[in-house]
C-alpha cells in the first residue's frame, strides 16, 4: 500500500475521495506534519499507487462487463488502512475522510472503535445510495472502462470545484484534473462499485462517541450542506463547519480555512501536539 507518513506526534489518518489519491492531502500533510502531528495518508486500494489486491480485470482486458470488475468495498479499504497502521505501530488515530474517504471513515470507526480518538467527516454523507444513484455509478463504471478517465474528469470538475475556483485558480483545476486522469480506470471502477454497495451509515451516527468535526463546502452540489446537517444532528459530539466559496474539494479549494478547522479540532481530541 502506497502512503505518506510525515511528522511526529498524535496521528491523523487521511482518507482520500474518489477517484483521487493521497495527493489531494498535500497541504494538510504539510501543515499538520509541521505542527506536532503525524499525518498518515494512504492511497486507497486500486487508486493512486496502490494496486488493488485482486487482479482487477486481468482476465477480462477486452471484456468490459461489470461483473468482471472486482469490488473494492469501503470496509476493505478501512481494513487496509488498519493494517497499514499496524505496520507503522500506530494504535490510535484521528480519522479524517473526505467524501468516499468519509464512507471509509464510517467503516473504520465501526470496525475499530477503540482505535479512533476523533473523526473528521468532510463532503460526505450517511445514507446509502438509492437505486437511481446506483444506476448512475454503474453507468460511470461502464464509461470509464470503455473510454478512460478523461470524460470522467470533464464531467465532474464543474461539480468538484466552486465556480470562483474554476475561474480564478487554474492551477487547482489542473491538479484535480491530473489526479483524476492518472487514476487507474479499473481500480476506480472497483471503488465506484464499492460505493454503490456501501451500507447505510445512518444507524452508526448515534453510536459515534468521539469528537467529530463535520466539514462541508457551501456550494457543494455532490454532498450538499443538508447532508452535513443530517450527520451533525445524528452525532451528538459533533461540530459543523460550513466553508464559504467552496464546493466538494474543500481542502484543496480553501486550504487555510480547512487547515485551521482541522488543526483547532485535532487539538481538542485528546491529542497533544508539540507547543
Ligand atoms: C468522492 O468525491 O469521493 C465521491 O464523489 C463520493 C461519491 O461519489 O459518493
Amino acid at each position: 500500500m502506497a502512503y505518506t507518513d510525515a511528522g511526529e506526534g498524535p496521528a491523523v489518518l487521511f482518507l482520500h475521495g474518489y477517484p483521487f489519491d493521497r495527493g489531494m492531502w498535500s497541504e494538510q500533510i504539510e501543515a499538520l506534519g509541521a505542527s506536532g502531528f503525524r499525518a498518515i495518508a494512504p492511497d486507497l486500494r486500486g487508486l493512486g499507487e496502490t494496486v488493488a489486491p485482486t487482479s482487477v480485470g486481468e482476465s477480462s482486458a477486452s471484456n468490459h462487463k461489470l461483473e468482471s470488475v472486482p469490488l473494492s468495498t469501503m470496509a476493505d479499504m478501512a481494513r487496509d488502512a488498519a493494517a497499514l497502521l499496524d505496520e507503522l505501530h500506530v494504535e490510535n488515530v484521528i480519522v479524517c475522510g473526505l467524501s468516499m474517504g468519509g464512507y471509509v471513515a464510517f467503516e473504520f470507526v465501526h470496525l475499530f472503535p477503540a482505535r479512533v480518538s476523533g473523526l473528521v467527516l468532510a463532503g460526505t454523507r450517511a445514507p446509502a445510495d438509492n437505486e437511481q444513484e446506483k444506476a448512475a455509478r454503474f453507468e460511470q463504471v461502464e464509461r470509464m472502462l470503455a473510454e478512460g478517465m478523461k470524460p470522467i474528469a470533464d464531467a465532474s470538475l464543474p461539480k468538484l470545484l466552486a465556480p470562483k475556483m474554476i475561474a480564478e485558480r487554474p492551477e487547482v483545476v489542473e491538479r484535480v484534473r491530473e489526479m483524476i486522469e492518472r487514476s487507474d480506470q479499473r481500480g476506480a471502477a472497483a471503488a465506484q462499485r464499492g460505493m454503490a454497495a456501501r451500507r447505510d451509515y445512518t444507524v452508526d451516527l448515534t453510536r459515534i462517541g468521539v469528537p467529530t468535526l463535520i466539514i462541508v463546502g457551501r456550494e457543494d452540489p455532490i454532498r450538499p450542506v443538508a447532508d452535513a446537517e443530517f450527520m451533525h444532528r445524528g452525532i451528538r459530539n459533533s461540530r459543523l463547519e460550513i466553508i464559504e466559496d467552496a464546493s466538494h474539494l474543500t481542502n484543496m479549494e480553501r486550504v487555510e480555512v480547512f487547515n485551521r478547522a482541522i488543526s483547532d479540532f485535532v487539538r481538542t481530541c485528546g491529542a497533544v501536539a508539540r507547543p
